[in-house]
C-alpha cells in the first residue's frame, strides 16, 4: 500500500469551469486539470510529450487541451488528436499519449488518484453532512509549509489551542480533561470527557449554560481529520480537513466547517468563515516555524501521554511510507488525562 493508492482533492468543483486549466501538484507529480467534452474532470501529467512544455499553460477548446508551444491537442484520455504542423494528414496513433490519471467528483470536490488503477477499498472520504438538510458548509483552503503528518496532527491537537489561538478558540484554564484514544483499522479516534466550557468567543452561543458536550477528534488514513462537537439540539458541527501533499514540505489543506445551528445557521455563516480563516491562519504560521526547525535538525519528537493521538497518527503514516498496510497494526486503546 502506498500514498498514491488514495484519492486527493485537487479543486473545488465550482473552481474548474469549462475551458479552464488548473495547475496542481500532488505527491510531487505535476498535473494539468481541465474538463473534457462530457464535462468530466481530466487530469494529465503537466508535461507535453512533444517538446516538454507545460500543458497547464495551454487552452481548452471543445474539451481538448492545446499545448501552448506547438499546439498539439490532447483529448480526455491524454491522446494526441491534432498536430498543427501535420495539417490534415495527421494520423492518430496510440503511442502519442500524455500520462493521465483517474479523476472523480464528490461532495463538490474534484479528486485525482495517482495509482495505475484506483483501489475500490479506498473511495474518496464522504464529507460529513455536506449539503444535508439544515446543514451549512463553509469551505476554506490554506497552503501549509509543512508535511501532511504535522498538519493532520495540528488539526486534532487540543494542547496547542490555548497558546496559538488564545481567546478565539480556548484560554488556558488548567482544566482537567480526559480522553480515550483508539487506533484501529487505519483510523485514530479520540473521545473527550468532562469538557463543559472553554470554547473561546463561541462559548456563549454554542454552550451558554456550560453543560457537558460531545467532542471527538478523528484521523482517517492517509490524510483526513474530522473534529465533531455536539451541544444539545441545534448546535452540531464538524471541521473536516483534507491535507493534500504537494511536496514533502508543502500541503494544500481543504477544510469544511459543516454545521447545524438551527435557525441561526445563515446568520452564523460569515462568522464561521471569519473564525476559520483566523484560526487556520495562526496554524499556518506555527507550522511554518515547525518545518523550519525540522528542515534544519530533522524530525525528532518527544512525547508525553497528551501526545498519544499524534503517536498513533505517526505510526499509521510511517507504516504507509514503508509501503505497508496500517490496518494490520495492532488495535490499541489508551486512557489519557491532561490539562488545558
Ligand atoms: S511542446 Fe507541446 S506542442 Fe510542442
Ligand atoms: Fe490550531
Amino acid at each position: 500500500m502506498q500514498f498514491d493508492n488514495f484519492w486527493y482533492v485537487v479543486a473545488q468543483s465550482e473552481h474548474l469551469k469549462a475551458r479552464q486549466v488548473l495547475s496542481r501538484q500532488v505527491l510531487g507529480e505535476w498535473l494539468a486539470i481541465f474538463r473534457g467534452r462530457d464535462g468530466q474532470p481530466v487530469a494529465l501529467q503537466d508535461r507535453c510529450i512533444h517538446r516538454n512544455s507545460r500543458l497547464s499553460y495551454g487552452k481548452v477548446h471543445q474539451g481538448g487541451l492545446t499545448c501552448p508551444y506547438h499546439g498539439w491537442v490532447y483529448n480526455e484520455c491524454g491522446q494526441v488528436v491534432s498536430v498543427p504542423s501535420e495539417g490534415g494528414q495527421f494520423q492518430h496513433c496510440d503511442r502519442l499519449r500524455a500520462k493521465y490519471y483517474y479523476t472523480c467528483e464528490q461532495d463538490g470536490y474534484i479528486y485525482v488518484c495517482l495509482a495505475e488503477q484506483p483501489d475500490t477499498q479506498f473511495p474518496p472520504f464522504p464529507m460529513p453532512f455536506y449539503q444535508a438538510q439544515n446543514w451549512h458548509t463553509v469551505r476554506v483552503i490554506h497552503r501549509f509549509q509543512n508535511d501532511v503528518t504535522n498538519c493532520a496532527e495540528n488539526f486534532i491537537d487540543i494542547p496547542h489551542t490555548t497558546s496559538v489561538h488564545p481567546g478565539i478558540f480556548r484560554n488556558s484554564y488548567g482544566q482537567k480533561l480526559e480522553m480515550t484514544v483508539t487506533r484501529k483499522q487505519g483510523t485514530v479516534v479520540a473521545e473527550y470527557r468532562n469538557e463543559t466550557t472553554n470554547l473561546g468567543w463561541w462559548q456563549r452561543f454554542l454552550n451558554p449554560r456550560s453543560v457537558k458536550f460531545y467532542h471527538s477528534d478523528r484521523f482517517y488514513m492517509p490524510n483526513i481529520t474530522s473534529v465533531e462537537y455536539k451541544f444539545g439540539i441545534n448546535r452540531h458541527l464538524f471541521i473536516t480537513s483534507q491535507s493534500v501533499p504537494e511536496t514533502d514540505s508543502s500541503t494544500l489543506v481543504y477544510t469544511d466547517v459543516t454545521f447545524d445551528y438551527g435557525i441561526w445557521s445563515w446568520l452564523a455563516t460569515p462568522f464561521v468563515w471569519w473564525t476559520a480563516k483566523r484560526i487556520i491562519g495562526q496554524d499556518v504560521q506555527i507550522l511554518k516555524i515547525q518545518q523550519e526547525v525540522i528542515a534544519k535538525y530533522g524530525r525528532r519528537f518527544s512525547h508525553t501521554p497528551a501526545d498519544t493521538i499524534h503517536v498513533f497518527v505517526e505510526s499509521i503514516r510511517d507504516t504507509l511510507a514503508k509501503g505497508e498496510d496500517p490496518r494490520l497494526l495492532p488495535e490499541k486503546t489508551v486512557e489519557v488525562t491532561f490539562w488545558a
